[in-house]
């Protein structure tokens, strides 16, 4: 039999990629390329659609040549994407009305803070397990409906469409044809019932978002919609579609319930499998979909952090303090022990378990002899006790975390690794394949194409490349983590 293999498409906040993987869940080509950052006020986050549109075709077609692979060979292609970002496009011409508004963008607070005086938020939380804060993307859509002449009538009309990133993608790729949302990505609009896995017409009616704009929503495997020839050169069925951390939770083979993992990219994000219960939440976690396939939902517990390696990109692109984000290992290896320096990353407020979009950062502790090394070991350390904080919540809970499973960009600092081990108190492991996202999507769609039968036999091909085990004494542990949530503290706008 000859090999078959998957076209995984990565669409994320600060990069485009593509990857082929071969039927052994292993990668075999790769191509990528950067996503301009549009910041047009502050606390505005946005993407140019046609960049994405066009650089997700320029790294497939890189990943196939470099591959030496005919597109006619691909078993099926599996999408993943930055969550929530949201796009508003005209149905007839497939052009978007407005920028892309990116899950990081805070515009929408004052709406938010609004629908909160309203005493929505429970009925928001029971429905969607979502809270309500800008993050998601019901109050983007609602954000341009009112801000583009027009936009609104012409969404009553039916003439225009919503959607997040795999969304839009799908629609590109099929040319048109087909316009659906996976129930990952539907579950964090805020409209979603996350229970019934359908959307929810008395929160589309309060948040002011019509149901004509609304994608189908369907399964994160199975047969989603065919590649247009021209595109990649064949027509090429779409298999697989989910959120990157949900396409991350499958890719670490997280399927059993209580097994969490936390992936690090611009954020981080740790989702714990509850299986088919959706669990709410006392510590303000989000309850999402992990997946649904065959129509059946298996539900996570996430907690969200807007900023892990954003912040060393800080350090380098707005600090100046080190010339590539790889050097930060280098740079804080030369902090002084038990320095004291704290850096809370609110750059664009704080996500959970505080969800307060007003909070910004904040370097604290710093005497006459601290210098660039305890700030950025104090900037690692802020993803270290941000991680902490959400695996708190998880057992506050009542779920008991045995081991984290980690991957993302991050992950191959080792002393980075040992630091959260110490910080967490809990084994981290990391995997052969960090590159857990977009082997997700590969799976999902290879699921569809028969590649591999079950989720269970997909787990198999997991291997542990490193376990950290905490070497830190706890009283240590605890004391460095007093002082987190005493900067925390400082930084809360409330
Ligand atoms: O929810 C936002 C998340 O999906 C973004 O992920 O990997 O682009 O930081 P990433």
């Amino acid at each position: 039999m000859p090999v078959r293999h998957v076209l995984a498409i990565d669409q994320g906040t600060t990069s485009t990629r593509a990857i082929v993987f071969d039927d052994t869940g292993r990668p075999v080509a790769s191509a990528q390329k950067e996503l301009p950052q549009i910041f047009p006020k502050s606390g505005w986050v946005e993407h140019d659609p046609e960049e994405i549109w066009s650089a997700t075709v320029e790294v497939c077609r890189g990943a196939l040549a470099k591959a030496k692979l005919d597109p006619k060979a691909l078993a099926g292609i599996g999408i993943t994407n930055q969550r929530e970002t949201t796009i508003v496009w005209d149905r007839a011409t497939g052009k978007p009305i407005h920028n892309a508004i990116v899950w990081q963008d805070r515009r929408t607070a004052d709406r938010c803070t609004v629908l909160k005086n309203d005493g929505h938020e429970k009925l928001f939380t029971d429905r969607t397990g979502l809270l309500l804060d800008p993050y998601f993307s019901g109050t983007k859509i609602a954000w341009i409906l009112d801000h583009v002449a027009g936009a609104r009538a012409a969404a009553e009309k039916g003439a225009l469409a919503a959607g997040t990133i795999e969304c839009f993608l799908l629609w590109r790729l099929t040319g048109g044809k087909v316009h659906a949302s996976d129930a990952t990505n539907a579950s964090r609009s805020l409209l979603l019932d996350i229970r019934k896995g359908t959307w929810d017409a008395e929160l589309m009616k309060i948040l002011g978002v019509p149901a004509s704009m609304l994608p189908k929503v369907v399964d994160c495997s199975g047969e989603l919609g065919v590649a247009d020839a021209k595109i990649l050169g064949a027509a090429v069925p779409i298999l697989g579609m989910a959120g990157d951390q949900q396409a991350a939770t499958v890719g670490q083979a997280c399927i059993k319930p209580g097994m969490v993992k936390a992936t690090y990219g611009t954020g981080c994000f740790a989702l714990l499998n509850t299986g088919s219960i959706a669990v709410h939440s006392r510590h303000r976690l989000l309850t999402t979909i992990a997946y649904q396939l065959d129509g059946r939902r298996t539900y996570a517990l996430e907690g969200s952090i807007f900023i892990a390696g954003a912040a060393v990109q800080w350090l380098r692109d707005g600090l100046k303090l080190i010339e590539k984000s790889s050097d930060v290992e280098k740079v804080a290896a030369a902090a002084r022990d038990g320095h004291g320096v704290y850096m809370v990353p609110a750059f664009v407020g704080l996500g959970a378990p505080h969800w307060d979009p007003e909070a910004r950062a904040a370097i604290l502790g710093l005497t006459r002899d601290s210098g660039p090394g305890e700030i950025a070991a104090a900037t690692l350390d802020s993803v270290c006790y941000q991680t902490r904080d959400l695996l708190e919540a998880m057992r506050g809970d009542g779920a008991q975390i045995d081991e984290l499973r980690v991957d993302g960009g991050m992950v191959v600092n080792d002393p980075l690794m040992q630091r959260l081990a110490d910080t967490v108190g809990t084994p981290v492991e990391r995997p052969e394949v960090t590159e857990t996202t977009a082997l997700g999507a590969a799976f999902l769609a290879g699921l569809a194409a028969g590649l591999w039968p079950s989720l269970e036999a997909l787990s198999e091909t997991w291997v542990l490349d490193r376990a950290f085990k905490p070497a830190e004494d706890s009283a240590a542990r605890d004391r460095r983590y007093a002082g987190w949530k005493d900067a925390v503290r400082r930084v809360r706008s409330g």
